[in-house]
C-alpha cells in the first residue's frame, strides 16, 4: 500500500527529475497553495508522482489547485504568476496577427495549461475572445500541423477570413491586437488525416476551405512522406488565395503532389463538372472536401451518386439556421440564470450571453457536443423546425426558444 506522506528528502530527488514544465506547475502551485495558507507538499508528491508528460503534471496541479481553493481563487492566483495559467479553463496568447490576403489572416497563438499538442491535423478548436465585455466563441480549424516534438510548449495557427458582416471573422482579422489572451476549447473533429495515410488522397478547397487540409499537407511535409495527393484548390482570384505561394513551393518540392488551381475571375467557377478534367482517377482516391456549401452539396451528391459515398470526407463551417421560432423566456435551472430570448437566438448562444459555461463543439449540429436535458418547454431546431418537447436532450447550438422554457444547465 502507498503511504499518503512522502519524506522531503525523495520529494527532492524527485525534484531533480522533474522536467522544466512539472517543475512550472510545481511552483505555481506551490506559490498559489501557500498564498492561500494551504500545504504545497500534497501537490508536490502529486506532481512528482504523475507521468513524465508535461501535459499530465500540469493538468494535475490545475485540478488540485481548483480543489484546495474556492471556485474563484485559484484563477486569480495562477493569473498573477502568468496569465496564461487558470486551474478552470483553457487560454491561448495570441503572440502575431498575420495577414495572409486583404481580407484573411493568421493568428498564431500559445496555448496555456492543458492544451496538448497531440491534435490530429484536420481538427479544429473552439476560440473564445471578449468583445464588449462579454466572451463570444466561434470554431477554426487548426492550420498548423501538429508538432508533438515541442511538447506543448509550441504554437498553434488558424487562419480566418473576414465575413461580410461577420461579427467575430473581422474583429480576429482586423481588430486583435497581439498579446491578447483568448479562451480555447480542446482540438476536436473527425475530419482528420489518417495516420499512415492513404496511398491516393484528393483535396478538394474553395476559400477559407484550406485551411484543416494546409495542416494535413504540412503534416505530410514534415514527415518528409508525401502520398500521391491532388489538390484542387479554388479561390476568387490569384490575390484571393490563401497560403497560395506556400502551396506552390510545396508542389515544387514533392514530385507526388500536383496542385490544380482554380480562380474564378480566369477560370470560371469551379464546379464538379470540371472535376473529371482536373483528376481524372478522383474515383480512385480518399478525398477530403472543405469550402462554400454549395461546394460541399455538389461534392456530396457526385460521390453518393458513383456509389462512392464512403471515400468522401467533408468539413463544414456552417449550417444554414433557415427556420424561426417564437422565442420565450428561458431559465438555465442550476445556474440560476433567465432570460428573454428570440426566436432567431440559440439556446447555446443565450447562456454564453448569460455568463454560463456551455458545453460545445462544432457549433453547427454535428457533433452533439451541446446536448443539454430540456426540462420544460419547447425548443425548435432552427435547420428544419423539428419541435423538441420537455425530457428530451436539446442541440443547444442550432435550437431556439418556442415559448417558455427550462434547461438543465
Ligand atoms: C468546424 C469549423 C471550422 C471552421 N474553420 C474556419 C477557418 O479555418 N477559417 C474561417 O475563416 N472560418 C472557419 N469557420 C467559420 C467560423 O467559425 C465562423 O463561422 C466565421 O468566421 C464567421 O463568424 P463571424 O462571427 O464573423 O460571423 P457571424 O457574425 O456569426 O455571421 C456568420 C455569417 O452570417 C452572416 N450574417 C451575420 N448576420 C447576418 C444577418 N443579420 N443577416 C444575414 N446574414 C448575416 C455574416 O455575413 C456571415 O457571413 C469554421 C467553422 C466550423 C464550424
Ligand atoms: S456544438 Fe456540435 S452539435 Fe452543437
Amino acid at each position: 500500500m502507498r503511504t499518503l506522506i512522502t519524506p522531503l528528502a525523495t520529494l527532492r530527488d524527485r525534484g531533480r527529475a522533474m522536467s522544466v514544465p512539472q517543475k512550472l506547475a510545481t511552483a505555481a502551485a506551490g506559490a498559489a497553495a501557500a498564498a492561500l495558507g494551504a500545504t504545497a507538499l500534497e501537490v508536490r508528491r502529486r506532481v512528482a508522482d504523475s507521468d513524465a508528460s508535461p501535459g499530465s503534471g500540469i493538468d494535475l496541479v490545475r485540478s488540485v489547485v481548483a480543489r484546495m481553493t474556492t471556485p474563484l481563487l485559484p484563477d486569480d492566483y495562477l493569473h498573477m504568476i502568468n496569465p496564461l495559467w487558470s486551474a478552470r479553463e483553457l487560454r491561448g496568447k495570441v503572440v502575431e496577427v498575420r495577414p495572409e490576403t486583404h481580407d484573411a489572416a493568421t493568428l498564431v497563438i500559445t496555448p496555456g495549461w492543458g492544451f496538448q499538442a497531440s491534435y490530429q491535423p484536420g481538427q479544429y478548436v473552439g476560440i473564445g475572445v471578449s468583445l464588449d465585455g462579454k466572451w463570444h466563441w466561434r470554431s477554426y480549424s487548426i492550420s498548423s500541423a501538429p508538432d508533438r516534438a515541442a511538447r506543448g510548449r509550441g504554437t498553434i495557427t488558424i487562419t480566418v477570413k473576414a465575413m461580410p458582416e461577420g461579427f467575430m471573422s473581422e474583429h480576429l482579422v482586423r481588430g486583435l491586437a497581439p498579446g491578447t489572451i483568448v479562451r480555447l476549447a480542446l482540438p476536436q473533429g473527425d475530419f482528420v488525416l489518417p495516420d499512415p495515410p492513404p496511398a491516393k488522397l484528393l483535396f478538394w478547397t474553395g476559400g477559407s476551405g484550406i485551411t484543416p487540409v494546409m495542416s494535413m499537407l504540412r503534416t505530410l511535409h514534415r514527415r518528409g512522406t508525401m502520398p500521391d495527393v491532388v489538390h484542387i484548390h479554388a479561390a476568387p482570384n490569384r490575390g484571393q488565395a490563401i497560403f497560395r505561394d506556400e502551396r506552390v513551393a510545396l508542389a515544387g518540392t514533392h514530385p507526388t503532389l500536383r496542385l490544380v488551381e482554380n480562380f474564378d475571375d480566369e477560370h470560371g467557377i469551379l464546379d464538379v463538372s470540371k472535376l473529371e478534367a482536373a483528376c481524372p482517377d478522383w474515383r480512385d482516391r480518399q478525398t477530403w472536401v472543405c469550402g462554400p456549401a454549395p461546394m460541399l452539396e455538389a461534392a456530396e451528391r457526385h460521390w453518393e451518386s458513383a456509389g462512392l459515398g464512403q471515400a468522401l470526407h467533408l468539413e463544414r463551417f456552417s449550417a444554414a439556421l433557415t427556420a424561426s421560432a417564437e422565442g420565450g423566456h428561458v431559465v438555465f435551472a442550476k445556474s440560476g440564470r433567465e432570460a428573454d430570448l428570440d426566436g432567431a437566438t440559440t439556446i447555446l448562444e443565450a447562456g454564453e450571453a448569460a455568463g454560463i459555461t456551455m458545453p460545445f463543439g462544432c457549433r453547427m449540429g454535428i457533433c452533439h457536443t451541446c446536448v443539454i436535458p430540456l426540462k420544460k418547454g419547447m425548443v425548435k431546431d432552427l435547420r428544419n423546425g423539428a419541435e423538441y418537447q420537455e425530457n428530451q436532450g436539446v442541440q443547444t447550438c442550432v435550437t431556439a426558444a418556442a415559448g417558455d422554457c427550462v434547461l438543465e444547465i
